[in-house]
């Protein structure tokens, strides 16, 4: 039989408990952390959210009702405990706690509820697969690790509300039943039972709504929006998650840089208690790109990409004369150390960078008795000092090289940049190295869409000068690809943690825009007409920026995926675990939709 809760209320949390209240009666409630029993003697750690205390039910000084009452708890039973507080005797402390220097002497006990045998202890490091944490996501949480990733986020949203609506944000909430919003994701469709054969989109950010807030004269919004994309999932992604979004009016991207600046440096002033430097590095999408090989650059880490296309455009190699030939470059990494890679580690990191598209990757060791490398003889001495001059190589380094088309070359070397990094161990800790990616260009080239698509998202602003050139560009690929916007992006220790951009707030620029997009006038009528109509009723010059709120908690608490800090996160596959999401419905409530449902045979 289980014990009645009643009028038993907790005084204090067991974590809260300290050498002050020694002497006093409390009354505590919680989870049994761990129960033993010392020679009749029965010890139950306590555990509640604030923490953990020590409860003795002791035969010789505990009633007797509470001792029996003692000896049926096991491990996560629910408990209630009176007691006195009193010291630990001499010897026994525990120093590995907060409340290790006290302890409960039991009076009453109450069980209030049992518990299953447990799929997995909680323990501050669990052994278990993440599938099996999701599933009983419950206990998960009640582990500290848990606990404290929540409780930061929750404080990140209170410290994000305290200082927007400070600065004169409203909070607006967009809707979740609308239609597709382009962020380059897929949508996820919700079908509309009152119009058969029609769908919702479930927003993939509320891009479109919070431009329209600004047509509205609301000035300044927020929200911490949740965000819809069905794209494949990594550790940085979830196929639905959190931001930080906001729009100003009247405004430029100095002042929006401003804002993400006060509101990042508040919130870990208040969260962490860090004082982080602002303003923030600014560098140009093209020196992340060059020096980096990502627009996404960690430079807690110098390790830069150095060209050498110059020193051996007409050297014997063929490798590399062919490409630069043909347009390509040849750029290259130097490893400090990296003389002393053994072959099978050479080859190793061959292998990584032809995962990621490279043909091969050519190396050199600098070594005591000079340069050491499979293609040194097709280099004269005098070109292998230059090149090394140019690396900043010394002896006992390696130096390696990807020779291809420019964007090849920078993305197999940003890869490669980041795994040494890694495996150099160069990355320093307790970092935080915040970076602002400006000038980002208007429009890339999809080799796949065979056409032009936005490097922001389409309602982003083409620098002002460049607006003229947005007719040509219509007809001219490299006039496009010359446009600049007005987006930035804010990196953190190499992730990118918020983005966004001034906006168009002219109808005759955004059609000009979808035009060079590729989007037909029809198609941007339909699916974004309402947007350009509001354009045309007096929309003010207008911009904003959304963080990835989950992205950033991950970074502040040091999580390894952002499913550590979502409550209920959903797996690699996009299945929650603990709910059996995605599921079958009934052939009813499909017959209500109007929908059919062909079953693919795997
Ligand atoms: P963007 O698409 O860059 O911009 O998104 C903003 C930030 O959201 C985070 N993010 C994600 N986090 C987790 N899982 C995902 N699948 C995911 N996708 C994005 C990133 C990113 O920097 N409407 C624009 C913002 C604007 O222009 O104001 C937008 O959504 O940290
Ligand atoms: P090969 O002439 O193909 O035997 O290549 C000689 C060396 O150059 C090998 O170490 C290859 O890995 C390397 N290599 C081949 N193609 C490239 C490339 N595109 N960029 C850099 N190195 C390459």
């Amino acid at each position: 039989m289980l014990d009645h809760l009643g009028d038993f209320k907790r005084d204090y949390f067991c974590g809260e408990l300290t050498e002050n209240n020694i002497g006093d009666e409390v009354r505590l409630l919680g989870w049994a952390d761990s129960v033993r029993d010392h020679g009749g003697v029965i010890f139950i750690n306590l555990r509640d959210r604030e923490g953990v205390v020590q409860v003795v039910v002791d035969p010789s000084k505990s009633p007797e009702e509470a001792y029996e009452k003692s000896k049926k708890v096991r491990t996560e039973y629910v408990i209630g405990v009176r007691g006195r507080v009193q010291r630990r005797p001499a010897g026994t402390e525990n120093p590995k706690i907060p409340t290790g220097t006290i302890e409960v002497i039991a009076d009453q006990i109450l069980i209030l509820n049992t518990c299953d045998v447990l799929p997995f202890q909680i323990e501050d490091t669990v052994k278990v697969s993440e599938e099996v944490r999701l599933k009983y996501r419950y206990l998960d949480i009640r582990r500290k690790p848990m606990f404290k990733n929540l409780l930061i986020r929750h404080e990140v949203y209170q410290a994000t509300r305290e200082y927007l609506a400070g600065h004169g944000f409203l909070e607006v909430e967009t809707p979740m039943l609308t239609k597709s919003t382009p962020e380059g994701a897929r949508d996820f469709l919700v079908p509309s039972r009152l119009e058969k054969g029609k769908f919702y989109a479930l927003p993939q950010s509320p891009q479109l709504f919070k431009q329209i807030l600004m047509v509205g004269g609301i000035e300044r919004y927020f929200q911490i929006a949740r965000c819809f994309r069905d794209e494949d999932l990594r550790a940085d992604r979830q196929p639905e998650f959190t931001q930080i979004d906001f729009e100003m009016s009247f405004v430029d991207e100095e002042d929006i840089i401003a804002i993400s600046e006060g509101l990042i440096h508040y919130i870990f002033k208040k969260v962490l208690g860090v004082e982080l430097k602002i303003p923030f590095r600014r560098m140009t999408y093209k020196e992340a790109i060059e020096r980096y090989g990502t627009d996404k650059p960690d430079v807690r880490y110098e390790l830069h990409i150095v060209d050498i296309t110059d020193i051996v455009r007409d050297v014997e190699f063929k490798v590399f004369r062919d490409v630069v030939q043909k347009g390509g470059i040849i750029k290259g990494l130097t490893v400090e150390g990296g003389a002393s890679f053994s072959r099978k580690e050479v080859d190793d990191l061959t292998e990584f960078a032809k995962k990621f598209g490279a043909k091969g990757l050519a190396w050199i060791k600098v070594t005591p008795e000079g340069f050491q490398s499979p293609i040194a003889k097709f280099f004269s001495q005098e070109k292998l000092n230059q090149i090394k001059e140019k690396m900043e190589a010394k002896e006992g380094d390696l130096m390696i090289f990807v020779a291809d088309i420019p964007e090849t070359t920078h993305r197999v070397l940003g890869f490669v940049r980041r795994h040494l990094a890694d495996r150099l161990k160069i990355i320093p800790e307790g970092r935080w190295d915040f970076l602002w990616v400006v000038d980002f260009p208007l429009v890339e080239w999809d080799e796949e869409e065979n056409r032009f698509v936005a490097l922001h998202h389409p309602f982003t602003s083409p620098k002002e000068e460049d607006i003229p050139k947005l007719d040509d560009a219509i007809n001219n690929k490299e006039v496009a690809l010359s446009l600049k916007s007005r987006a930035y992006d804010l990196v953190l220790n190499g992730e990118e943690i918020g983005g966004g951009s001034i906006r168009i707030h002219s109808s005759v620029v955004q059609e000009k825009v979808f035009k060079l997009l590729g989007i037909s006038e029809e198609e941007a009528k339909e699916k974004f007409g309402f947007l350009i109509d509001a354009l045309k009723f007096g929309a003010p010059p207008h911009g904003g920026l959304a963080f990835g709120l989950d992205r950033l908690i991950a970074l502040m608490v040091g999580a390894e995926s952002i499913r550590d800090v979502i409550a209920f996160p959903k797996t690699q596959k996009g299945n929650c675990p603990l709910s059996g999401a995605p599921d079958y419905v009934t052939e009813e409530q499909l017959k209500e939709l109007g929908i059919s449902v062909e079953v693919e045979e795997d």
